[in-house]
């Protein structure tokens, strides 16, 4: 098996080529957490303004669970990702905007981390004891404490908003790709394109 670590693609790695898809792996891990981010903010906007009633409480049962089924999807797909090849950028894009897609993936990767353990911070911090999927008991982090508990509930708004922010700037950029450079960046990516892996 090829290993594609970080430091050997810096120099234009062989095994990446701006003609190859996203394998079958890839493709899966990026569409599924991306349905599941677009489902987690609805559900979490749910259920932070819904009146309280046993259906907030089910909606947060579901936002919490979603949100740790993210962190671990997250963090199998960038270990997959470590030892599998990536497609590069074609030959001819300008450098700003090689420095604007790495800086801003590795952003949407840092986010996907650290919204879902800024919940769990908040969960424990509020002293709410949770199972994921009401089976797998979630251990606490952090100790109950009202002011831990503010501060996690704002860093998660925050991060959020960051977040959204981010997915306009990352769809359009895809967009800008297909419909106006007229490259195969978008089309890689999606599931129909064939991929060995
Ligand atoms: C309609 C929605 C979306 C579209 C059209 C889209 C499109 C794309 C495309 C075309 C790529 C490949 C870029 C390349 O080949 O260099 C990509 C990569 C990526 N996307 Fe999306 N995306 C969408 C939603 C999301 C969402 C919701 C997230 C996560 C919050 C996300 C996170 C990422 C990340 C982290 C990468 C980099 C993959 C890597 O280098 O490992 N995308 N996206
Ligand atoms: C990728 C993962 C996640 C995303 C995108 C996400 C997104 C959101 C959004 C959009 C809201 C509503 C806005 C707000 O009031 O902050 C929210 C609220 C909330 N989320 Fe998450 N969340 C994620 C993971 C989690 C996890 C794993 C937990 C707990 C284990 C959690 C616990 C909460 C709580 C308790 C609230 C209510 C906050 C309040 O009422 O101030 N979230 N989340």
């Amino acid at each position: 098996m090829r290993v594609n670590f970080p430091w050997a693609r810096a120099g234009g790695c062989a095994s990446r080529r701006a003609d190859a898809p996203w394998g079958a792996v890839a493709k899966c891990f990026h569409w599924l957490v991306a349905a599941l981010i677009f489902v987690q903010f609805a559900l979490g906007w749910l259920a932070a303004s819904w009146r309280l009633s046993p259906t907030k409480l089910d909606l947060f049962i579901w936002h919490k669970s979603t949100g740790m089924l993210i962190l671990t999807l997250v963090v199998l797909r960038l270990l997959w990702r470590l030892v599998t090849p990536t497609p590069a950028l074609p030959a001819d894009t300008p450098a700003w905007e090689r420095a604007a897609a790495r800086a801003s993936h590795v952003l949407l990767y840092l986010l996907m981390i650290t919204m879902p353990l800024s919940g769990w911070v908040l969960n424990a911090a509020a002293g709410v004891p949770f199972r994921i999927f009401r089976l797998i008991p979630l251990p606490a982090i952090v100790a109950p404490d009202k002011q831990t508990a503010d501060l996690a509930a704002a860093v998660h708004f925050s991060l959020f908003v960051a977040l959204a922010a981010l997915l306009v700037l990352h769809i359009g950029a895809a967009l800008r790709h297909h419909f106006v450079k007229h490259d195969d960046v978008l089309r890689r990516m999606l599931p129909a394109r064939g991929a060995s892996r």
